[in-house]
């Protein structure tokens, strides 16, 4: 699919990072970093659907974010809860579909209960797949599609040498999700920090100084700019 002259990836991925940093350098705790996070999520939710992109995934919390101090755990658990109940009207006005991927059982249930909620508000929706990646690891995701594959074995519905690169993709959270095209990291950090790791085999990377509270329709608009410029070979020859 063709944009403004950029192809359109069907499925980006954002490790949305810099919250904190971004509310230091203003001199304010780290929590309204998180709290400037929404009109980012907001630009980028806009333009994906406007531009015909099918899934896009938002690094929100990850399995090692639990070590953070436990106020600032409970401020993002609750911001969670307000972000859904305020938008989730919007959100289902632009026919967009909630979903997550991770451990979501981890989630307290309030925030939980507000998921499940505009998950089953939003699931009949056809245009963008939004997809809250929380308390999500890769190597939490392997281990848990291990556990699911293993127990195939054990049942004698798998033989092990039956398994395939499809069985271990089969058994991930979203087996119906395409691997992401682009995954874009904010704030200058470049790596992965656990995010889709066997997803992200040949993904392309694009990393950016801009903190995710000033991420904005333009940066992803340039994000996508850089996206369409590169050959993509996959192992093989470029023609
Ligand atoms: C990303 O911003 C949000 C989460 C990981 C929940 P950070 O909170 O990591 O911000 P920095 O990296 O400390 O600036
Ligand atoms: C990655 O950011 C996780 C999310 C954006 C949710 P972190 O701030 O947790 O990653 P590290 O600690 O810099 O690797
Ligand atoms: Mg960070």
């Amino acid at each position: 699919m063709k944009s403004e002259g950029f192809p359109v990836p069907r499925h980006i991925a954002i490790i949305m990072d810099g919250n904190g940093r971004w509310a230091r350098r203003k001199g304010l705790p780290r929590i309204k970093g998180h709290d400037a996070a929404e009109s980012s999520i907001h630009d980028c939710v806009e333009l994906c659907g406007e531009i015909g992109v099918e899934y896009l995934t938002l690094y929100a919390f990850s399995t090692e974010n639990w070590s953070r101090p436990r106020a600032e755990v409970s401020f993002i658990m609750k911001l969670l809860s307000r972000f859904i109940r305020s938008n989730i009207q919007e959100l289902d006005d632009k026919n967009v579909k909630l979903r997550v991927t991770g451990r979501i059982s981890d989630i307290p249930r309030g925030p939980r209960g507000d998921l499940m909620d505009a998950m089953e508000k939003t699931g009949g929706n056809t245009g963008l797949n939004l997809v809250l990646a929380l308390s999500y690891g890769g190597r939490a995701e392997l281990r848990d599609c291990f556990v699911k594959i293993a127990e195939r074995v054990r049942k004698g519905e798998l033989e092990p040498d039956e398994i395939t690169e499809d069985t271990i993709a089969g058994e991930l959270y979203n087996p119906d999700i395409p691997d992401p095209e682009l995954i874009i990291r904010t704030s200058g950090e470049q790596r992965l920090s656990n995010f889709l790791m066997w997803e992200s085999a040949y993904s392309e990377f694009y990393f950016t100084p801009v903190l995710w509270p000033d991420f904005n329709r333009e940066e992803l608009e340039k994000a996508l700019g850089e996206y369409g410029s590169r050959g993509r070979r996959f192992g093989g020859l470029s023609d």
